[in-house]
């Protein structure tokens, strides 16, 4: 019987999780060019604050395993201050239930950190994975709000072939670790867990009540 190397495991345990990702509004009104501007801000204020989380937890934990996977480099908080930075004149309005769903989510990563660090590597999968779809997103996002790679894109705008290999070398460095069973089974939950969180938020930036918008001046320190 062949055995399957984890980032196969996560992939397939996550394959449906995925799927109902593309298939939201949120996704489908980026691809139709209707999404309005708040729910993309939206979208990159949410994700600040995970990376926020992540990118401070990470290095700091005394876990052999998570410094063999994580470098210093894979930060994305800066692209996302770039592009906050480029919105913050617009003054555009926070979808509060949307900012409560990505708090509900980084509340949960920071739980991990405190009770099974390793497992924190599910969350690390989902976002370094999204890299692969943001290809897809940033020209959907490019078309839709007429942005360019330095203006509002720099967190979906990596290169492509760059984010295949770094793609290529974090599964690899993944594949390496040394896990129990049990292990990998948290790694595999935190990944599900991750993607749950990510769909309540989608959920929360489209649609959403205009009327229920906020002026929140914290938008550029998530
Ligand atoms: C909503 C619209 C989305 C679209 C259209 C999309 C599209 C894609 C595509 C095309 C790939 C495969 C790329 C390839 O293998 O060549 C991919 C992979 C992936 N995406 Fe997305 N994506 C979306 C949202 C997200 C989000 C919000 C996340 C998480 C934050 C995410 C996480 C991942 C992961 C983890 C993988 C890698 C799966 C694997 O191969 O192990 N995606 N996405």
């Amino acid at each position: 019987m062949a055995i399957s190397s984890l980032s196969d495991e996560l992939r397939a345990s996550t394959r449906a999780a995925h799927d109902r990702l593309e298939r939201l509004p949120f996704a489908l009104s980026l691809a139709a060019g209707s999404l309005p501007i708040e729910s993309y801000v939206g979208y990159l204020r949410a994700m600040a604050v995970l990376h926020a989380v992540m990118e401070h937890e990470l290095p700091v934990e005394a876990e052999e395993r998570i410094d063999a996977i994580w470098r210093d480099g894979m930060r994305r908080l800066p692209a996302l201050h770039r592009d906050l930075a480029h919105f913050a004149p617009q003054d555009l309005g926070h979808i509060p239930a949307a900012q409560r769903a990505a708090d509900e989510v980084a509340n949960r990563l920071l739980l991990r950190s405190a009770e099974a660090p390793l497992s924190m590597l599910g969350y690390l999968y989902v976002l370094e994975g999204s890299i692969l779809g943001a290809a897809v997103l940033k020209s959907q996002a490019e078309r839709a709000f007429a942005l360019d790679p330095v203006h509002g894109l720099c967190y979906l705008g990596q290169d492509a072939r760059a984010g295949r290999q770094r793609w290529q070398g974090f599964r690899q460095r993944l594949d390496g670790l040394a896990l129990s069973a049990e292990e990998g089974a948290a790694v595999e939950a935190a990944a599900i867990e991750a993607f749950a969180g990510i769909e309540s938020v989608l959920r929360a930036l489209y649609p959403f009540d205009r009327e229920a918008l906020v002026r929140a001046p914290t938008a550029l320190n998530p």
